[in-house]
């Protein structure tokens, strides 16, 4: 006899279309492979009248109670996105023994303790594959496969949208607002980008990344987030002549009892592996004391890659509901007070400075950074209009404060800071 799994649809959008038509199509292969029935019981939306025609109204309801309070539901599968009210709703399923599968990164970095106190202390599964990286297994690959590791290194192109319009601007030499516009009207970019271009998604993904691949809580209040909003083509085509490929990237560092964890636009060496990977792919490179380096890519969105990861998570949870998975580290609300979070991180520094084109002005620039013991490792200057030069230099490894302190001490009348990016390798 087949086990019969019957599911509950919170939300059903993109995503939760997405894995019903996954579940139809695969509902007798999976039959087959695993023994398991897997039914949909019922499914959420705002309004049945104007809900998609692709799925069957019947199994629809407005009525969140339906899908909360069915004694015949095994699991409920959160499709919601946003934080409220789809974390009290996944709270209140595992409060009531149910497992959950999400995708919602945002819900479950700010909600995560609560809702993993909630699953242990009812005996309920918590997954949520899809929540980092979309198709890219890498939660279970860091939470199983290198559970025995040591990382001490997570960096990730963990948005699509971004890695999009970085690499439009990279290829086409276009500007930011540019090819915002343009990916809105081809649908690759929401209408209100803020989440997606200020670095909040990365920041909710490198909350859960660096959670679990350094065995400690890191809030996501912890991290240091910029966005791409003023890169400038410039910056780039600059980048480029070094040598350098620009990405937003998610960065979690590990020593010893320090944490850094930062999200913002990183110049990568031409020959880095996350250097090619462009459009809306998603990838990331773990490296470990054994592991060493290892790189996952993928589809981090869409509806068919986010319901592969979505369905591969409900599959488990149907296959081990006797003995639900929790992650291996105390999932606290404030971080261990052991570890230190630093803002002081050190590695390597793009500048372009617009400076006044007369005597004495590079000497005044390497003065500032001699002073605070920072070496230059490389520099260009290029002419500009009006008299005056760009000036684009990329420092050895220098702390993030003596970078800062050094860029302060020019006198702006003559040098204008254009932009600092970190450099990473
Ligand atoms: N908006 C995200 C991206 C996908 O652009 O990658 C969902 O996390």
């Amino acid at each position: 006899m087949a086990k019969v799994i019957k599911l509950g649809f919170l939300g059903c959008g993109n995503i939760g279309g997405g894995v019903y038509h996954l579940l139809t199509e695969m509902h007798d292969e999976i039959l087959k492979r695993e023994n398991i029935d897997i039914q949909i019981k019922s499914a959420l939306v705002k309004s049945i009248a104007e809900a998609r025609t692709d799925i069957p109204k019947d199994i629809m309801t407005e009525s969140a109670d339906d899908v909360l309070t069915d004694p015949s539901i095994d699991i409920i599968c959160e499709f919601m996105g946003g934080e409220q009210p789809a974390a009290s709703f996944m709270q209140r399923a595992l409060e009531n023994g149910k497992t959950v599968v999400t995708a919602n990164k945002m819900a479950l970095a700010l909600n995560w303790h609560k809702l993993q106190a909630a699953a242990s202390a009812h005996g309920a599964g918590l997954y949520y594959e899809a929540s980092v990286g979309g198709v890219i297994p890498v939660i279970r690959s860091l939470t199983v496969s290198l559970d025995a590791d040591e990382i001490d290194q997570v960096m990730g192109i963990v948005n699509g949208t971004t890695n999009y319009i970085l690499t439009q601007m990279s290829q086409q030499g276009r500007s930011y607002a540019d090819v915002l516009a343009e990916a809105q009207k081809l649908g690759l970019a929401e209408p209100n980008p803020t989440a997606d271009v200020e670095g909040y998604d990365a920041a909710y993904k490198l909350s859960i990344l660096s959670s679990i691949a350094f065995h400690t809580r890191v809030t996501y209040q912890k991290i240091h987030r910029e966005g791409i909003t003023n890169i400038s083509p410039d910056d780039i085509a600059y980048g480029r002549e070094m040598g350098y490929t620009l990405k937003l990237l998610a960065i979690g560092k590990r020593a010893a009892d320090s944490i850094e964890v930062r999200v913002h636009p990183t110049f990568l060496p031409n020959e880095h592996p996350l250097a090619r990977v462009d459009g809306s792919l998603n990838a990331i490179y773990i490296h470990g004391r054994y592991c060493q380096d290892m790189m996952l890519q993928g589809r981090g969105a869409g509806d068919k890659p986010t319901a592969s990861a979505i369905c591969g998570d409900i599959l488990y949870a149907a296959t081990h509901m006797d003995n639900p998975t929790v992650p291996s580290f105390a999932n606290t609300a404030e971080p261990d007070d052991a570890i230190t979070f630093t803002d002081n991180w050190v590695c390597r520094y793009f500048i372009r400075l617009d400076a006044a084109d007369t005597p004495g002005v590079l000497g005044s620039v390497a003065s500032a950074f001699s002073a605070k013991s920072i070496s230059i490792a490389s520099l260009l200057q290029r002419p500009a209009a009006d008299g005056r030069a760009q000036i684009i230099l990329i420092t050895h490894e220098a702390s993030e404060c003596a970078v800062q302190d050094a860029l302060a001490t020019l006198n702006p009348e003559i040098v204008r800071v254009e932009s600092m990016i970190r450099v990473e390798s």
